[in-house]
């Protein structure tokens, strides 16, 4: 039987977490309000799965959280929170496609949750309008959304 681990992220990790960040890279920017969750993550326009997956996995130099899910030996999972004065918010989370609806995403959540409750903190959220799987795991876990913010499309 398969074993899910969840872990932080490190520098041995940097290739695998960009497989993952490249996919959910393209999610984003395919969605309304995408890139301004990146700038969320402090990277413009210009920013690539590299840099955004040696971020993750170097998060002290960051102010981030990253964590990852490995499944026997493969990486299957990635999240990523960026500590803010009041809370630590989760900014992503992505699993890879063909291991969905297996409880990998709630795994990544319970630890970022963790990671927050280490630090004497709570955590938040954000999720992109139109993010409806990751709107769907976060309300499993009880979480509701408290603020919309709009604005005119540019
Ligand atoms: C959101 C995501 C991380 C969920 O991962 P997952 O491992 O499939 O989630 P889980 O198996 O832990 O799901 C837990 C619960 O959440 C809900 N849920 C998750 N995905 C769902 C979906 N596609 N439809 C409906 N409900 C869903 C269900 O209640 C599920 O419990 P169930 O399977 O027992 O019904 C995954 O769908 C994903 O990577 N999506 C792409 C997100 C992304 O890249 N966004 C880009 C911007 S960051």
């Amino acid at each position: 039987m398969a074993e899910l681990t969840v872990r932080d992220a490190t520098d041995e990790d940097i290739e695998r977490v960009e497989v993952l960040v490249t996919d959910a890279l393209d999610r984003a920017h395919s969605l309304r309000g995408g890139g301004a969750l990146l700038e969320t993550l402090g990277m413009g326009p210009g920013l690539t799965a590299t840099t955004l997956a040696r971020a993750i996995c170097a998060p002290s130099t960051g102010g981030l959280v990253g964590c990852v899910a490995v499944l026997d030996d493969a990486l299957v999972g990635v999240a990523v929170a960026a500590t803010e004065a009041s809370c630590l918010t989760l900014v992503g989370i992505h699993v890879a496609r063909s291991l969905r609806r297996r409880q990998i995403g709630t795994a990544l959540l319970t630890a970022v949750q963790d990671r927050a409750e280490a630090a004497g903190t709570r955590l938040e959220a954000v999720a992109l309008p139109g993010d409806q799987t990751l709107k769907s795991l976060l309300e499993a876990a009880g979480y509701r959304a408290r603020l919309l913010r709009l604005s005119v499309e540019r």
